[in-house]
């Protein structure tokens, strides 16, 4: 189902909405005996609600061949629209055997809740070393991106999905906007232009450098966290909610700003998920993307700027969102402030750089991230979720 939205085209034209009607619900549930199952892990299921909020439109269900192989080598869905990350679901050699093409498959998440249907159109092996040097530019292992690849079945299950119902999330029900809610509360509040930021990090002074230089020239923020699927060692979602949360409080005119969470999940596929995305952003109706340094990178894999060099790979109207690409900020201790390369006239010994990456390096060793770094009030409040996160370790 499609309908007219408010703002910009999404991605392909139509938001999707696979969100079953009550009477497809009711068909569904009459079923649910009867279906083979498919038990879906965090990704999957965030994968699931993303396709069916419209977040991953032009995307009605999981990728089939022609659209994966096309996506891996040239960023591309078949039908030559950007895109720039997978969208599978794979599964082991032993459940994909007895499930039929043309056939429903029921979607249980990893609590064993029936959560969706998948009209199964196609199954099919793939490369998972070639995907994994494509899309992540690399084949180790340590990478936590391949590592997930390398882990799932090597089979794809592919076709239209319906989720069963939109349940409020568990944790953010009130920051819960879903594409079509975002959108009418930009047009509800005359914005013309918005600007979605992109985060997996509790935000640091260099974050809220870029994105208020952002919003200098746009009509709002879309403070767009992703709250799905981590690696082990990043900040939970709920302490850099608190965080956000904090720093709209005493930071931000909250007029201009709509904080909201992203469910999909990480992948840290660097460059290619940049694209990927701004692509979700412009679903939700953000019209600019802040991309910053090293954006979705882990380690070492990725250059300082890789995901900015890749949106001048696309022309700016096949994308349909506008990247706001920023250096490497830093506090700078002559001006006294927070700059970049282009701001700034200090040597570098006069920069203080900062990154989720050191401020999680220092609340490991127990100490407070240093005011250049972070807000007092935010590094209070992850002080505090450090401690308070020992404490249960300890118990
Ligand atoms: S990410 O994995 O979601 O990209 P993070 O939450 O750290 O990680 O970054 C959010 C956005 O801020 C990304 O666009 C990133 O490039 C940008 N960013 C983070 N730190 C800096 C910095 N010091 N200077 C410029 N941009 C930064």
């Amino acid at each position: 189902m499609t309908q007219v939205v408010p703002g910009i085209t999404p991605h392909g034209g139509q938001l999707i909405q696979r969100i079953a009607t009550p009477a497809e619900r009711q068909e569904f549930l009459a079923q649910a005996d009867h279906l083979p199952r498919v038990q879906l892990d965090e990704r999957a299921f965030s994968d699931l609600v993303m396709i069916a909020i419209g977040g991953f439109s032009p995307l009605n269900g999981f990728m089939g061949q022609a659209d994966y192989e096309s996506v891996v080598d040239d960023m591309r869905l078949a039908n030559g629209l950007p895109w720039s990350v997978p969208i599978t679901l794979s599964v082991s050699e032993e459940v994909a055997e007895p499930l039929k093409e043309g056939g429903w498959v029921r979607l249980d998440d990893a609590q064993g809740r029936f959560v969706g249907v998948l009209e199964l159109t196609q199954k099919y092996r793939y490369n998972k070393v070639h995907e994994a040097t494509n899309v992540y530019r690399t084949d180790e292992e340590q990478h936590p991106g391949v590592a997930v690849v390398y882990a799932q079945g090597p089979i794809n299950l592919a076709g239209p999905i319906w989720l069963l119902q939109r349940d409020a999330h568990p944790l953010f029900p009130s920051y819960q906007i879903d594409p079509i809610v975002s959108r009418q509360q930009f047009a509800d509040r005359g914005w013309k232009t918005v600007v979605g930021f992109q985060t997996r990090n509790p935000i640091h002074r260099a974050h809220e450098y870029i994105i208020k230089c952002a919003l200098e020239t746009v009509d709002g923020l879309f403070l767009h966290p992703l709250v799905g699927a981590t690696k082990s060692d990043d900040i939970p979602a709920d302490v850099r909610m608190r965080c956000y949360e904090i720093m709209l409080e005493h930071y931000f005119p909250q007029d201009r700003v709509i904080l909201a969470i992203n469910p999909s999940a990480m992948r840290y596929a660097g460059p290619r998920e940049a694209i990927f995305h701004a692509l979700i952003r412009k679903n939700y109706g953000c019209t600019h993307f802040i991309v910053g340094r090293d954006h979705a990178g882990v380690g070492n894999y990725y250059g300082t700027y890789d995901a900015q060099h890749l949106f001048d790979e696309f022309k700016p109207e096949e994308l349909g969102i506008l990247p706001m690409k920023f250096e490497h900020a830093f506090y700078c201790t002559r001006t006294q402030s927070m700059a970049s390369t282009k701001t700034s006239p200090s040597s570098p010994e006069e920069r203080i750089h900062l990154s989720g990456t050191k401020v999680r390096e220092l609340l490991r060793k127990g100490e407070l991230p240093p005011p250049e770094f972070s807000r007092p009030e935010v590094a209070a409040e992850l002080i505090r979720a450090m401690r308070s996160d020992s404490e249960v370790a300890a118990v």
